[in-house]
């Protein structure tokens, strides 16, 4: 499976801090946020990762990320000129795709908790998977309606009124055929194509599977300032709870076996002296069996 993180847009809803970095490298508590989406994607045991953003911040995410071999893993990069919509990510995607099964993911989504997209990611074999959030505020989103024997019956972007309180998350399994359906589709009211769009044509031909988010996931969008300021406020809370980091990239490489002990420890040297490598550094003891809980 490869995947697609798409970190472009115009970020007019962060202005001005979108002036100093775009929207994904804002800092949700202690990381860059497209480091959360990144975690998830190797937490799935993603590998390829294709990283789509505009010719104006594409060089950044490469000074960033690199390519991607620091942790066990491989980025390319490329330009979406325009925010023409999600959807469009799939027609730049075409050839790193190729005839594989992938995700896309939006960069801006914060996802943590729970085993449910690492699970949907394993037993993927064809068609469309998504999923469902239950969330106060609807409309704000992709929303999907479900039969009382929980089958998707209809999704809709951003209805003035909703029909269920179950929001479609920025991450989508596709089988190679969204990539002709992307082609398909026509630019909706607002200018943009649709990843509903996409979606909706998996539903009209029997192929798309809506699974619905466990309680205990948490699912944050980061796209406006008081949300990103929820989200580094959830994150603070949760990591200074447990001792725990999530949206870690380098530990969830360690974990899935991306990186050997040798390769970790080689690339907390290249890290400054911070709390964050002090962190990895206690991840390496613990899993090495040097530091079990007494
Ligand atoms: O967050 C989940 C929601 O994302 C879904 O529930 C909706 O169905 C889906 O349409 C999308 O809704 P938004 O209107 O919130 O998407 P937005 O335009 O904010 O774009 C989401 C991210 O994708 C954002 O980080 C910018 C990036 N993006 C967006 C567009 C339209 C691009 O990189 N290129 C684009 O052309």
């Amino acid at each position: 499976m490869k995947a697609i993180l798409l970190a472009g847009g115009s970020g007019s809803r962060l202005f001005p801090l979108t002036q100093v970095a775009s929207k994904q490298l804002q800092p949700v508590y202690d990381k860059p946020m497209i480091y959360y989406p990144i975690t998830v994607l190797i937490a799935a045991g993603i590998r390829e990762i294709l990283i789509i953003s505009t010719p104006h911040d594409l060089p950044r995410f490469r000074q960033l990320l690199r390519d991607g071999s620091q942790w066990g893993v491989s980025f390319s990069f490329l330009e979406q000129a325009r925010p023409n919509g999600i959807a469009e990510a799939l027609l730049i995607g075409r050839e790193f795709i190729g005839d594989s099964n992938f995700v896309l993911m939006l960069g801006d989504n914060i996802f943590s908790g729970g085993d449910d997209f690492s699970r949907a990611v394993g037993a993927f074999e064809k068609g469309a998977s998504i999923f469902a959030y239950h969330v106060k505020d609807p409309s704000r989103y992709g929303v999907v309606e479900f039969d009382k024997s929980g089958n998707a019956l209809s999704i809709e972007e951003k209805p003035a009124r909703p029909k269920s309180p179950y929001a479609v998350p920025g991450v989508y399994i596709y089988d190679n055929g969204a990539v002709d359906i992307a082609g398909s589709i026509r630019p909706s009211a607002r200018g943009e194509l649709e990843i509903t769009e996409v979606n909706l044509e998996y539903m009209r031909r029997g192929e798309l599977q809506v699974r619905r988010l466990s309680r205990g996931f948490a699912w944050l969008d980061a796209g406006t300032s008081s949300a990103l300021h929820e989200a580094s406020v959830y994150v603070e809370n949760i990591e200074t709870r447990q001792g725990i980091k999530i949206g870690c990239p380098e530990e969830a490489a360690f974990i899935r076996g991306f990186l050997s002990t040798e390769r970790f420890q080689a690339l907390l040297e290249t890290m400054p002296a911070c709390e964050y490598r002090d962190y990895l550094a206690g991840v390496a003891r613990e899993l090495s069996g040097t530091d079990q809980p007494g």
